[in-house]
């Protein structure tokens, strides 16, 4: 199994180019299901999340064909796919595909809206019940679905296709806005969606959505109106710049010291995080090229922090802000809000000498001197991207263990940061 090791202590200069939105190019891919026309989709981003989903998608009879290199182009930045769902071959998402990735579970939204039918495995964690996917499975039922689980499979039926419904979620969710926002696009009638995501990924999935035919209003608030149509057809489309990516990479330069500009990087799109870190004492300066982040000499502030929905403070970016908080001058509190046992980063930022008490859904960060190398552990994708950023700043040798965690989410890390200086190096067995 593949093992990062990083000797701490280099500053960060130079340029980081910012890849395709993982969280957007996923439902992006799973919107070729609704057309049986071709949907092209550029800057794709190559991760291991991707790959999975292709096969997925496989399953159900999507031909892919991907662009070969094009003149002046790097063969390692994004992918140019063509999908293109003629016939839906296989209405059934199978468990050995769909557990290994929570994503997968919303070709249900586009399976059902177009074919009538669909049986999709749950997805890993635990099963139905109060979550996590109780507000999947009410939005579906009341577009007129029929749902049952069946050893492990939700199974729905509408015989008559999707009608549209009024949905008010109780509570934000992402994957059960796209879902919903799908289905609505081949359901008969309107559909009214409250409460809904307002993450930037959702509004790319509604652009793509709107260019492939499907009517949609109010796009970027929490009250989208979609009205039906018969048929969607194809379009070409391309995945916005990762702002969990950018983030991540201002936390990397934030902690080390330096200056980076994150080539396409938006700032629109992340301005709570940004905010936060110019409150911590971080430089950042946005402009047409992307962002670039800068710290010199001064040190960290510490700041505390509240994951939210967008536009609040990002969940997929509290593990990297913690590694920050850890080299802080002063103690840092972070609540995380959406999850409740998003902290198993904590544990491995101690081994790295880390001081952090947790109570409940709150953290409490006593910034140290320093932080000193050691074997850690990936345990999910973004607590694993923590220990690469703490690692960075730690003196001496640091060795990142389960590293697919990291592969999922970050295409060409090691690269990208020891392009800037980094001694960052991947070691594979
Ligand atoms: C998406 O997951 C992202 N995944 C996550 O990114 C991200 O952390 C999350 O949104 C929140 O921003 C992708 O886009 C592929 P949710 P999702 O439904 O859609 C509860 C990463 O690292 N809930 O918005 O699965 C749920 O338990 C990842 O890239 C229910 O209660 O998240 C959570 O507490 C990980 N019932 C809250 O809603 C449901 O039916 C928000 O989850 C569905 C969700």
């Amino acid at each position: 199994m593949d093992r990062i090791r990083i000797t701490g202590g280099n500053k960060l200069h130079g340029e980081i180019h910012i890849s395709g939105a993982k969280n957007a190019a996923l439902p992006l891919m799973i919107a070729s299901l609704l057309t049986p026309g071709t949907l092209t989709l550029n800057n794709i981003p190559r991760l291991a999340d991707v790959q999975l989903l292709k096969r997925i998608l496989q399953n159900h009879g999507v031909d892919q064909r991907t662009d070969g290199k094009r003149p002046g182009e790097d063969i390692k930045s994004g992918e140019t796919v063509h999908f293109t769902a003629a016939h839906i071959t296989d209405t059934t998402a199978p468990y050995h595909l769909v557990s290994r990735m929570r994503a997968s579970f919303w070709v249900l939204g586009p399976v059902l809206a177009r074919c009538h039918e669909a049986r999709v495995s749950l997805p890993g964690g635990c099963a139905i019940g109060t979550r996590p996917v109780d507000l999947y499975l009410s939005a579906l039922k009341q577009m007129g679905a029929d749902i049952e689980i069946d050893q492990g499979y939700v199974v729905a039926k509408a015989p008559g296709g999707l009608k549209g419904a009024d949905i008010q979620f109780p509570k934000v969710s992402v994957g059960a806005t796209h879902v919903a926002l799908m289905a609505a696009t081949l359901a008969r009638g309107e559909t009214m969606i409250e409460n809904a995501a307002r993450e930037p990924e959702v509004c790319d999935v509604a652009d793509c959505l709107v260019k492939m035919g499907a009517k949609i209003s109010g796009i970027g608030t929490s009250t989208l109106t979609i009205e039906g149509v018969e048929e969607l057809h194809g379009a070409t489309h391309e995945v916005l710049a990762d702002r969990i990516e950018t983030g991540t990479y201002a936390m990397a330069v934030a902690m080390t010291g330096g200056d980076v500009l994150l080539r396409g990087g938006r700032a629109d799109n992340l301005e709570t995080a940004l905010d936060i870190l110019t409150n911590a004492g971080v430089k950042i300066t946005a402009s047409d090229e992307g962002i670039r982040v800068a710290r010199n000499g001064n040190g960290l502030q510490p700041v505390h922090v509240e994951t939210q929905p967008y536009p609040g403070f990002p969940t997929d970016l509290q593990a990297q802000f913690m590694a920050l908080m850890t080299r802080a001058g002063g103690t840092s509190v972070i609540r995380e809000t959406i999850f409740e046992n998003r902290f198993m980063h904590v544990q491995e930022l101690a081994r790295l000498g880390a001081n952090i008490t947790l109570d409940g859904d709150t953290a409490t960060v006593h910034g140290v001197n320093e932080l000193h190398g050691a074997e850690v552990m990936a345990t999910d994708l973004r607590a694993s991207v923590s220990l690469v950023i703490a690692g960075l700043a730690a003196s001496g040798e640091s060795t990142l263990h389960r590293v697919y965690h990291l592969d999922r989410g970050f295409e060409t890390l090691e690269e990208k940061l020891s392009a800037c200086g980094a001694d960052i190096s991947r070691i594979s067995d």
